[in-house]
């Protein structure tokens, strides 16, 4: 079996699917790697790195997706990249084919399996292969280095000649991977850190990691294969009465909210904005969902009412070395588990097959 990747296309995409370590270890296993060439250097692995991982580096496109059985990527392919595939070839890559319909339908034109790495279901034996999770933990890092980057003060409490200085307040919204990761972060830099989550049972975690859990009365929340699923607006309401003056006192607010497939719910709305100190900072996470910040804006650092906003889209890319080594690992405990050097499994009714597969030879399994 051939696996190959390229270079990501996506604007602003540091990450490459496949590390040179990664490349070894499926050479070790008899699966050949074919490579184009550059495709890793913005995550810091050179061709020879990969060369040397026993790797085929070679200098297009279309000889990579001409040659593999399966093309492991970060990002969905663009059209040119989609023309390019070989018929009856597999994709693995981020897809989200529930708000990606078109993407779906061209890559079925071409009769291509389809894997989506969005999709992999939150249960432990697939943890290895999280790949939403290993990314969303390095994001949850990111986040909080940028509010404080973005921020005109410092996170610890400082005594010294001139004074003491009292540490900085930061509130978090949301408990899950990134949320818990940034709560760490924003700790060992010294904040003190507020937390607040629909899911009440986050409260022993917040605290273990130093956070102060913020509770309210979250009535009714369906739960699915570890994700939020529904939150009534009945319920964001209460939050947002209880949560304002926290918004108020704080100088970051990092938000990670999350509702897959759904447009992300509004915990901030520009009222609240409006009471929040001159300076302070907001990094919405969920930015490219919609924003929980009624305000934020895509792609941009903008200061709306005195405070800075930030809508940052693809944290892991700014931690592209790391993040591509844990996306990496993610397919390559995938595609083992998927597939041997001889092809496909193809275990239509196993739980991470069927999760994942989108569609196979081009016709939709889901
Ligand atoms: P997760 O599912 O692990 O965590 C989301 C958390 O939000 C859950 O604990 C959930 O209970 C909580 N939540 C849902 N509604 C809430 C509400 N109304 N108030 C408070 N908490 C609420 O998700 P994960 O993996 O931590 O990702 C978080 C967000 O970060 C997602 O929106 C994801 O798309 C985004 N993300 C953004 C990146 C970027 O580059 N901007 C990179 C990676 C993730």
């Amino acid at each position: 079996m051939i696996i190959g990747t390229i270079k990501e296309s996506r604007s602003g995409e540091n990450r490459v699917a496949l590390s040179p370590d990664v490349v070894k270890n499926f050479v070790r296993l008899g699966f050949e790697c074919i490579i184009e060439a550059g495709a890793g250097v913005l995550s810091n692995f050179s061709d020879e790195a990969y060369k040397l991982a026993g790797a085929v580096v070679v200098s297009s496109v279309a000889e990579v997706c001409g040659k593999t059985d399966v093309l492991v990527k970060v990002n969905a392919p663009s059209d040119s990249e989609i023309a390019l595939l070989k018929p009856g070839s597999a994709l693995v890559s981020f897809i989200y084919h529930l708000t990606n319909p078109a993407l779906i339908e061209q890559l079925s034109a071409r009769q291509i399996s389809v894997f989506s790495m969005d999709a992999i279901p939150r249960i432990s034996r697939a943890q290895s292969m999280d790949a939403l999770s290993s990314q969303a933990n390095l994001a949850g890092y990111k986040a909080v280095l940028l509010g404080a980057h973005h921020s005109a003060r410092i996170f610890p409490m400082l005594m010294t000649a001139a004074g003491t200085i009292t540490p900085a307040k930061v509130l978090i919204f949301g408990a899950g991977v990134a949320g818990l990761q940034a709560i760490g972060t924003a700790r060992r830099l010294g904040a003190v850190v507020e937390v607040t989550d629909i899911r009440p049972e986050t409260k022993e975690q917040v605290e273990s990691l130093g956070g102060k859990f913020i509770s309210f009365d979250t009535g009714e929340v369906k739960i699915e294969g570890g994700y939020v699923k529904e939150t009534g607006e009945d319920t964001l309401r209460k939050q947002r009465e209880i949560l304002g003056k926290h918004i108020a006192a704080a100088d970051v607010v990092i938000t990670t909210a999350l509702i897959p497939g759904k447009k992300a719910p509004i915990l901030v709305t520009e009222d609240m904005v409006k009471t929040m100190k001159l300076g302070s900072v907001i990094v919405d996470m969920a930015v490219e969902q919609g924003g929980n910040c009624e305000i934020s804006e895509a792609g941009k650092v903008v200061v709306k009412h005195g405070v800075k906003i930030v809508g940052e889209t693809n944290l892991p890319s700014l931690l592209a070395q790391n993040a591509s080594e844990s996306y990496s690992k993610n397919i390559y405990a995938f595609l083992t588990h998927l597939a041997t050097k001889d092809g496909f499994k193809w275990e239509m009714e196993e739980e991470i097959t069927k999760g994942t597969l989108i569609t196979k030879d081009g016709r939709r399994t889901a």
